[in-house]
């Protein structure tokens, strides 16, 4: 089987992760942070190490400001049910996914919060002009996905919070498609938080994510969950310090495990061959692809500009069908339809339909791309 949706979930997971996870499971099985034991010790420092790489690769000011979430579905949720109110104005991009967009819809529904939603041209491309236009006083926060789920444009962040440094909204990057592939430096960004997902390119298994936040941002954060922390047991209320204000309840030890190993496994590795890889492939599909009939391809022309996901239509044809012929002939696992961002297809102009989409990751292979290439030759011919 060859596995092209690593947009969705990276697969297959380096070893070191899945031997971090059966190491913890095996030889520690402790709560981190809940007792003076050895087992206890251990497990915390198995936490404490996973914050450090994390820290390490965000260039975080400390480890204490990276909070573990299950995914960056509930950190994006932390930042925009935690950090707003009503009559605040939010800022976000037309090529958001729905874990910006359905919190936010909510929170204009429920709470009075007031949205601009700034379009992006139909490769996915965001002016940051058009962002600085509609900065308003009462501009509490710009949320943006740092590259497309869709199209894999990379947005222009470092302009964009250039921008939002000379106000005093908080700047949140969804790093979903981004973190471990691309360089991402919380402190030159000026970034407020900076949400991410533990399983996709940093490798670490489904269930774990979470967040970096500035100290400003984490002072007027409302923690969403309280519960037990292991700290201050003798208070009735949460703590005010990082990271126990945010990270109620046990945490995902073997997740995180398993994430520390994944993002140790990014660092070792270098962002700039995993970059160049993952281009390399993207290229070489891109150009495979390019003069087939009835082909249309999303997303910008230039390698610069784009992530290693790739959205396509083809002839009018029914794409859940084509996903389903190249898994059953030719063993090609890809996604099909609107991959959880409704408004960037309607951005494009495929809602509501969507795209087939592949996304290659670091483990793919030139060998397996040009499966694909000729897989789409033969089966375009045949909705031609
Ligand atoms: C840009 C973007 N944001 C958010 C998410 C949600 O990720 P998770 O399911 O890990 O919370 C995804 C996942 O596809 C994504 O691509």
């Amino acid at each position: 089987m060859l596995y092209f949706d690593n947009a969705a979930t990276s697969h297959p997971k380096p070893e070191v992760t899945w031997k971090a996870m059966e190491h913890y499971l095996k030889h520690v099985g402790c709560n981190p942070g809940r007792g003076g034991y050895a087992g206890s010790i251990e497990a915390g420092k198995i936490i404490f190490a996973a914050r450090e790489r994390l820290k390490t690769l965000f260039n975080a000011p400390s480890e204490k400001q990276v909070i573990f979430t299950p995914n960056v579905t509930y950190a994006l949720n932390f930042a925009i049910k935690g950090l707003l109110s009503p009559g605040d104005h939010v800022i976000l991009s037309s090529m958001e996914h729905n874990s910006v967009v359905r919190p936010l819809r909510f929170m204009e529904k429920h709470c009075g919060v007031e949205l601009s939603i700034v379009p992006c041209d139909r490769t996915g491309r965001l002016s940051p002009d058009d962002v600085r236009r509609v900065l308003r006083k009462n501009t509490k926060m710009v949320v943006l996905t740092h590259a497309s789920n869709v199209t894999g444009t990379i947005l222009p962040v470092e302009e964009i919070a250039a921008a939002v440094r000379e106000t005093e909204a908080f700047f949140v990057l969804d790093t979903a498609q981004t973190a471990g592939v691309l360089s991402i430096d919380f402190q030159a960004l000026g970034l407020d938080f900076l949400a991410f997902t533990g399983h996709k390119a940093l490798y670490g298994p489904p269930g774990t994510g979470g967040f970096v936040v500035s100290e400003r941002a984490a002072e007027g954060l409302i923690p969403l969950v309280q519960g037990g922390t292991g700290s201050k047991s003798d208070q009735e209320e949460q703590p005010d310090f990082l990271p126990d204000k945010f990270e109620a309840g046990t945490v995902n030890t073997v997740g995180i495990a398993g994430l520390g190993a994944g993002v140790q496994f990014v660092l070792d590795t270098g962002l700039a061959k995993i970059r160049e890889h993952e281009r390399n492939l993207t290229e070489l599909f891109l150009t495979g692809i390019k003069e087939i009939p009835g082909v249309r391809v999303y997303g910008p022309e230039q390698m610069d500009e784009r992530v290693a996901t790739v959205s396509l239509t083809l002839n009018g044809a029914d794409l859940g069908e084509v996903a389903a012929r190249l898994e059953a002939e030719y063993g090609i696992m890809v996604r099909s339809g609107l991959h959880c961002s409704p408004l960037a297809h309607k951005t494009i102009g495929t809602f509501p339909t969507g795209t087939l989409r592949f996304s290659f990751g670091y483990f793919n292979t030139e060998e397996e791309v040009q499966t694909a290439v000729k897989a789409l030759h033969t089966l375009a011919r045949q909705y031609c």
